[in-house]
């Protein structure tokens, strides 16, 4: 049986409260004899902070690298509003990226039918919605510098992020995007301001120059930024992949999360470079924040979470087949009714956190029968 040697950082709010439920998938597959799960723990974001006075320590970043995959919860909270900038929860989700070469995050939005009717938007919009979005994740303005505020001679303030771009790390990204049209529905999307960013410029050039000489097979079009939000709640199914930079892939995957019911129900997948082995460092995260408005209450849907350790099977482990068994476990148990809070809807009844992760557990031990 093949072993696994996972990190969990269940982090803040409801993060450990998902994180309890993906341990429960994972005792499961290890019980079924799919494979040895050794999961191992640790803090980040303000649960690290409390306990070291850093939102991650050098420790559980060596962790991590060591990973065969990552499975991150969530960081963030009021608690910790008054925290150095440096030192703040998200930061420790920040640097784990930069440090382990996170460039590539893919954020698949899924419209399970059982859902259609819990998307702010009209059934026949979302009904069989499939996209994904590929934001790139070590740089433009999140890491670009100058990143500073500083005084001016007038006593007035200025502060400054920079977005910046290399031709190769766009190259990089749109690799990624492509590779994965091949297997899907062969179009992809590139998200930019060209006409307001000299980022944007370029991002434009090095994509089309891309998909010319390596993917001339693959469908290729270019949408601003802007008009690309506006469409994804206009009429989201003319998208298959989503190419763009990290601060429009942050928005515009908040937008698309919406259009599948509920942030609650988005996983996301973080992915570096392969090595010489093949072997690619990854963290899995749900795209929903910490919740600190509903944390510890035992109401938040697992399903993001649990969606991320498919893939997390899918991409790092080598076993498709079973996050297949795993993404069907979840359809199942949204068809037969099984709603959380948030996507439950006027008049129907809830159930909650553990319920939901349990849920899971017995649909997916029937499909692994
Ligand atoms: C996300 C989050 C993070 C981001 C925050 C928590 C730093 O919003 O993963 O989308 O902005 O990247
Ligand atoms: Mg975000």
């Amino acid at each position: 049986m093949p072993s696994y040697n996972i990190l969990l950082l269940p982090g803040d709010g409801i993060g450990p409260e998902v994180a309890a439920e993906v341990e429960k998938v994972m005792r499961l597959l290890d019980e079924a004899g799919i494979g040895s799960f050794a999961v191992e723990r640790d803090l980040v974001g303000g649960a690290a902070y409390d306990a070291h006075g850093v939102p991650v320590t050098d420790a559980a970043v060596a962790l991590a690298k060591a990973a065969d995959a990552v499975l991150f919860g969530a960081v963030g909270g009021p608690k910790w509003d008054g925290v150095g900038y440096a030192v703040r929860p998200e930061a420790g989700l920040l640097r784990l990226r930069k440090d382990l070469g996170l460039f590539a995050n893919l954020r698949p939005a899924i419209c399970y039918p059982a859902l259609a009717e819990s998307s702010s938007l009209k059934r026949e919009l979302v009904e069989g919605l499939d996209i994904l979005i590929v934001r790139e994740l070590t740089g433009g303005v999140y890491f670009g510098e100058p990143k500073e505020v500083v005084t001016l001679e007038s006593g007035e303030k200025r502060a400054v992020d920079t977005q910046v771009y290399t031709s190769g790390e766009i190259d990089r990204i749109a690799r990624v995007a492509f590779d994965l049209a091949r297997t899907r529905r062969n179009k992809v999307s590139s998200a930019e301001k060209r006409n307001v960013m000299k980022s944007g410029v370029l991002w434009n050039e090095v994509v089309t120059a891309v998909g010319r000489a390596d993917y001339p097979d693959v469908e290729l079009d270019h949408v601003l930024a802007d008009n690309c939000a506006m469409q994804l709640v206009r009429r989201p199914k003319q998208y298959d992949v989503i190419v763009t930079d990290n601060l429009f892939g942050d928005i515009l995957s908040d937008v698309a999360a919406m259009l599948t019911g509920s942030l609650g129900m988005l996983p996301s997948a973080s992915l570096g470079a392969p090595n010489a082995e093949g072997r690619r460092a990854s963290l899995y995260e749900p795209v929903h924040g910490s919740a600190p408005d509903i944390a510890g209450q035992q109401i938040a849907n697992p399903l993001a979470m649990i969606g991320s350790l498919a893939m997390a099977l899918r991409y790092s482990l080598g076993r498709g087949e079973i996050a297949d068994r795993l993404e069907g476990a979840i359809g199942d148990v949204l068809g037969s009714g099984s709603r959380t809070t948030d996507i439950a809807g006027p008049g129907r009844n809830a159930i909650g956190t553990a319920g939901m992760g349990d849920a899971v557990v017995s649909a997916l031990k029937a499909r692994l029968d």
